[in-house]
């Protein structure tokens, strides 16, 4: 009897105990659980970490410091959203890094403005231990392997390449591996999303004869192209024309919020059938439509575009430095994880997500370079753009001179469309140095 006894009062006292641990752990409980959620987010985007869509670092880079790397450390920059420090916290293992120019400078010194934002990233990418310049799905990978934050160039705009397959090719050579069709400006051959200038308008006409020939270069080089900025007519088009999957670089929901940069359903519909890629742009104007946002409505464009064409077709394009305004929460490149845990919180699977960061456009990389596998018996396209097409006073197109012309007017041929001081340097230089003049 003493020995139940001793037993009931030793059971009686462990639950005493019990109870009062249950009271401790269940106050430090939500801390716990609150840790392990963002444990969990870590160990994922660890295995997983991210390809973001779209950057403009090297757009702030000019803006701010004229393109001088010497005078900043990309480890910690500041008044701007992106820097190694930042992009490590944030677990970005590959960043395709706009090389953009001004809509302004088309007609004018885009190609040579494009050079040298190519210029600043490749330095940049070359310069830092940290980063690592990629031009392949392979070189993707191994980039990962080796603890190396990978850098992508992707031109933003058409204009840059002066409606010329050549330069394209030269661009490609330079390491670019995605382009967006247009700005907010049309190009001679595709029509923007905005109505800013109307220069280049036409009616019925979103992808012309030519543009159809850059997409089908595009594809012919294994060059990704990106339909953000691109009017609806003109995704439309590209995705009815292109061999291989396309993506949207930094695009969002029209369903969500109804911006002409965001992506309706029906179009999510035909980017699905051509296998492509939407990557969501965090941009508060883009997320809901005014200057704030929070996380919920970002995730709600995930859940939008999940629920239409799925998570095999989701990814995230940032679009930071790019734009003013971002979401409580995401302010800069290192707030990824909060985005990441917020798409947990709504029961998106682990796969989906790894999807999401990563192996989406990993798959889409590789397709669009099996596409230039499968071309690869094809010969540079030497379509030109026909010069009515071009309005480009600045364009100047030789051409052997009318012989008769040139002896009876002194004045040589050509389809160049300049002014009077344009014509006599032309003259000069044909007379100087023109193979066709001797006979
Ligand atoms: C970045 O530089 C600023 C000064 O420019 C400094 O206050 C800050 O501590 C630095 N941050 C890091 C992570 O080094
Ligand atoms: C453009 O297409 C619409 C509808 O397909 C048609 O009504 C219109 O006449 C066309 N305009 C031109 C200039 O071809
Ligand atoms: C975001 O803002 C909406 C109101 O617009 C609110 O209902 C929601 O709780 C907010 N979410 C977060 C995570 O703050
Ligand atoms: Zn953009």
């Amino acid at each position: 009897m003493p020995l139940r006894k001793t037993v009931i009062s030793v059971s009686s006292s462990f639950w005493m105990k019990s109870l009062r641990h249950l009271v401790v752990l269940s106050s430090l409980c939500s801390l716990i659980c609150g840790y392990s959620q963002r444990d969990r987010v870590h160990d994922l985007m660890s295995r997983y970490p991210l390809i973001d869509g779209h950057n403009d670092l090297a757009l702030q880079l000019r803006r701010l410091h004229n393109n001088r790397l010497s005078q900043i450390d990309l480890h910690n920059v500041s008044k701007v959203a992106t820097d190694i420090t930042r992009l490590q916290a944030g677990h970005v293992q590959t960043q395709m890094f706009a090389v953009y120019v001004m809509c302004g400078a088309q007609e004018k010194d885009a190609v040579r403005l494009t050079l040298e934002q190519i210029d600043v990233v490749r330095r940049m990418c070359t310069e830092y231990q940290d980063f690592e310049l990629v031009t392949s799905a392979q070189e993707l990978k191994t980039s990962e392997m080796r603890h190396k934050i990978a850098c992508l160039i992707s031109i933003e705009g058409g204009h840059s390449i002066d409606s010329s397959l050549p330069a394209l090719r030269m661009f490609y050579q330079l390491g670019v591996r995605s382009m967006a069709l247009t700005h907010t400006c049309n190009t001679p051959w595709a029509e923007s999303s905005s109505k800013l200038y109307n220069v280049f308008q036409r009616q019925n006409d979103s992808l012309t004869h030519f543009g159809k020939a850059v997409v089908e270069e595009m594809n012919r080089l294994g060059m990704i192209v990106d339909l953000s900025h691109t009017s609806w007519d003109t995704a439309w088009a590209v995705l009815k024309h292109s061999k291989a999957p396309v993506i949207f670089s930094h695009s969002s929901s029209y369903s969500i919020c109804d911006h002409g940069r965001n992506v309706p359903d029906w179009l999510l519909h035909e980017l699905k059938k051509n296998r492509g890629l939407i990557m969501v742009n965090l941009h508060s104007n883009f997320i809901s439509c005014r200057d704030e946002a929070n996380i919920s409505h970002v995730a709600d464009h995930f859940d939008h575009i999940k629920r239409v064409i799925g998570a095999e077709s989701v990814g995230i394009g940032g679009d930071f430095d790019g734009a003013v305004s971002f979401p409580q929460g995401l302010e800069d490149v290192s707030k990824y994880p909060a985005l990441i845990q917020e798409l947990l919180q709504r029961n998106w699977t682990e796969n989906e997500l790894a999807d999401v960061l990563r192996r989406n456009f990993l798959r889409v990389f590789q397709e669009v370079e099996g596409v230039r596998d499968q071309l690869s018996v094809n010969q540079p396209s030497e379509a030109q753009i026909p010069v009515a097409e071009v309005q480009n006073p600045c364009r100047l197109v030789l051409r052997p001179p009318d012989l008769r012309r040139l002896t009876y007017d002194q004045n040589p041929s050509s389809t160049a469309h300049h002014g009077p001081k344009g014509l006599l340097i032309l003259a000069i230089v044909m007379l100087l140095s023109s193979p066709f003049l001797i006979e």
